[in-house]
């Protein structure tokens, strides 16, 4: 698998990621969800090359970071290991985002805890907290790269005026945010002024949550699937418009020969060599389709093909069900 950088301070990753939240939260139920399947899964990333696995103290919570402290257990140098800190989940559901200095160092002892290694490779906050200046945060995340605790660090759904004074204050290797087929408002802002600062870029679903590979539509979803349901797109009213937009990527990939989730992870490639797509799933089957996106090669006309047919401005519902978290 091909390799690219994030930032400008040494970090080198795979070109496709694995997103592990699904494996133990959001998309699902807990009966469709499988622990032998998910450790199997990330062991066949690294035969694959897909060796950045994405997780946050918030998945589960908690569990999700157990589950890849399990799968590293004996091949922790085969992976680059990436958390987030900042969101806090409370029992009745809701979450609350924390950037204090001591949540941070707090947050990152534990991660390092449940996931059983000694340093995290790159480490995120989860989402900009209002109450607290960036440049607060962001100096305690560089007291953990200088506590040897944390490699590089990243911000997630950060805007352009955080970047930058955060960046002041340490050196940011990553900026993750949604970035797809179906979402595109980080061209706007966001990667012109990280390809200014020297940031990568890491794409959160880019697969859409499941609705552009085609297997998520009305008659699939389930009733049970609730967490992803919150999300607008998948709302009654919305689901069938955007699975039909959907289906027009299926149609031009079939052309290809290749899946509606390989032609989606290829576009995100070929938007440039500092973007990174981490697909999500919990089975190896996908794994390894998406993992051979990496493979295709797409010309110019195959770009303008897909990009005509499939419009962010005709997707129907916003990306998140908590727009006011999007710091731009
Ligand atoms: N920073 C943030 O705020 C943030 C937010 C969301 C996500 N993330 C990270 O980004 C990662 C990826 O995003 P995501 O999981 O939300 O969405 P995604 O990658 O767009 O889609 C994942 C969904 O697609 C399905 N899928 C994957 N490959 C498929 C294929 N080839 N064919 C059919 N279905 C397929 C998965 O199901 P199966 O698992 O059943 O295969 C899962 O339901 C997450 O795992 C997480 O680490 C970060």
């Amino acid at each position: 698998m091909e390799q690219r950088k994030l930032g400008t301070q040494g970090l080198e990753v795979s070109a496709l990621g694995l997103g592990c939240m699904g494996m133990s939260d959001f998309y699902g139920t807990a009966e469709e969800r499988d622990e032998r399947e998910a450790i199997a899964t990330i062991d066949r990333a690294a035969e694959l090359g897909v060796t950045m696995l994405d997780t946050a103290d918030m998945y589960g919570p908690f569990t999700n970071e157990q589950l890849i402290g399990k799968a590293l257990t004996g091949r922790r140098d085969q992976y680059v290991v990436a958390t987030k800190f900042g969101f806090e989940r409370q029992a009745d559901g809701s979450q609350i985002i924390n950037g204090r200095p001591e949540h941070v160092h707090r947050a990152c002892d534990a991660s390092l805890q449940r996931l059983d290694i000694d340093v995290i490779d790159l480490y995120y906050q989860h989402r900009l907290d209002r109450s607290v200046p960036i440049e607060e945060t962001v100096g305690a995340m560089a007291e953990l790269v200088e506590a040897g605790k944390v490699r590089f660090l990243g911000l997630s759904e950060a805007g352009p005026a955080t970047m930058r004074r955060a960046h002041a204050v340490h050196a940011i290797s990553a900026v993750q945010s949604e970035y797809s087929l179906f979402s595109r408002d980080v061209e706007e802002s966001v990667l012109p002024a990280m390809r200014e600062l020297g940031i990568g870029f890491v794409a959160y679903s880019p697969l859409g949550r499941g609705i552009l590979t085609g297997a998520v539509t009305s008659g699939t979803l389930r009733a049970s699937d609730t967490r992803r349901r919150r999300f607008p797109r998948f709302a009654e009213g919305n689901l069938d418009a955007n699975v039909a937009i959907a289906s027009r990527i299926g149609d031009i990939a079939a052309e290809k020969g290749v899946t509606a989730a390989q032609l989606a992870l290829a576009w995100l490639l070929h938007r440039g060599p500092d973007i990174v797509p981490i697909p999500g799933t919990k089975r190896r089957m996908r794994l390894e389709e998406n993992a051979a996106a990496a493979d295709i090669a797409l010309e110019p006309a195959d770009i303008a093909g897909l990009e005509a047919v499939v419009s962010p401005e005709s997707v129907r519902g916003d990306r998140h069900w908590d727009m006011a978290s999007i710091d731009r």
